[in-house]
């Protein structure tokens, strides 16, 4: 099987630039630039149990959950990041051969967790404009056919898909995963339907929005049956105290962190005009806190490298629906600054 391709620390990207780290502009996994909440440092600094375990069944975490999704905490799941979720609920669905259904270009996670899984991964791709193809969708189902997974917003396209399209995703009773890693920088959701249909699972992350990648925390919602099945089927202690307390401190300083997710918009908004007045490469519209940009033949390789050496990572694409691409994430005003520079020294007639 092909490994997933992983975004490297910027302790790394600081020696392979040979400059300081805290001259590195790291743009390459749509990571929050502005960091976590001031008080989750508080609250990591003054825990008290870190000798204990945590509790297997995130109690104290679901219930905040609940305040923030306006859901009942027994649709709520916890996981070590949104990553472990895909992993669990394909775990309980597949069985070897059973199918998956991934709409490329999309996060790698899906087919990657459904290789380990056992499963196929079936690759019904994107349209022209990286919305879904449905009716490629619909003639993909078979018996096999356990699962559909969506981002929405998409990584690294930045596309939203319509609460029609999942409807009618939902009709092919299947276990439609809608993958809300970035749902805080479009505000487009479907949760609220998940009590409606047993079929349909949403996944959320703190990984962006929050400024918590590191300590690797996410949760899903899903129909209750499902819930606790992978309640069951979980590794008890998977959200460790030192991510749950940063959770709950978070969540107590939701309007620091959405005012940097408000800057974060503001600056995507940016970033994508200056990019737009490059006329060699195109930028395609985001919800998310990322832009891919195509770029002529043969450029993108080479444009990733200059901005590599000089100390700023962004993500390459070469696979077969995206040749010749990067994806920058949106860091602070800086940031698309630097970026701009280099690409105008680079410029590609
Ligand atoms: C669409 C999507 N889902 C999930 C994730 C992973 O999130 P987490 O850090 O919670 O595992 C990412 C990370 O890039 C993503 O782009």
């Amino acid at each position: 099987m092909e490994s997933y391709t992983p975004v490297e620390p910027t302790e790394v990207l600081s020696q392979r630039a040979e400059l300081p780290a805290d001259k590195v502009v790291k743009l390459d996994g749509n990571e929050n630039p502005y960091g976590c909440s001031p008080k989750v440092y508080q609250a990591l600094a003054t825990y008290p149990y870190y000798h204990n375990y945590p509790d297997p069944e995130q109690r104290e975490l679901r219930k905040a959950l609940e305040k923030y999704t306006g859901l009942d905490r027994q649709y709520i799941v916890c996981g070590m990041g949104s990553d472990e979720l895909i992993d669990l609920i394909l775990r309980l669905f597949l069985k070897p051969g059973d199918e998956v259904i991934n709409c490329p270009p999309t996060f790698g996670m899906y087919p990657f967790s459904t290789d380990v899984c056992g499963g196929r991964v079936v690759d019904v791709s994107r349209d022209e404009d990286f919305a879904l193809d449905m009716a490629g969708i619909r003639r993909a189902l078979t018996k096999r056919t356990k699962a559909i997974f969506v981002a929405s917003p998409n990584n690294p396209t930045g596309t939203t898909t319509t609460d029609k399209e999942i409807l009618e995703l939902i009709e092919a009773e299947k276990i439609v995963v809608v993958d809300e890693a970035y749902f805080e920088f479009s505000n487009i959701t479907v949760a609220n339907l998940v009590p409606a249909y047993p079929n349909l699972i949403v996944l959320r992350t703190f990984s962006k929005w929050a400024g918590l990648a590191g300590l690797r925390i996410g949760y899903g919602i899903f129909p209750v049956e499902i819930a606790g099945h992978l309640m069951k089927i979980k590794q008890p202690y998977n959200a460790n105290v030192a991510a749950q307390a940063a959770v709950l401190a978070s969540l107590a300083d939701i309007e620091y962190l959405l005012s940097n997710v408000n800057k974060l918009v503001i600056e995507r908004e940016r970033l994508f005009g200056k990019l737009k007045e490059l006329d060699w490469l195109t930028p395609y519209p985001s919800q998310g806190n990322f832009i891919l940009c195509s770029l002529p033949k043969g450029k993108a390789k080479e444009t990733w490298r200059q901005l590599q050496k000089r100390g700023i990572s962004v993500r390459y694409f070469d696979t077969p629906r995206l040749k010749d691409c990067l994806r920058i994430s949106v860091g602070r005003p800086e940031d698309t600054d630097a970026v701009i520079k280099v690409l105008k020294e680079v410029k590609h007639g």
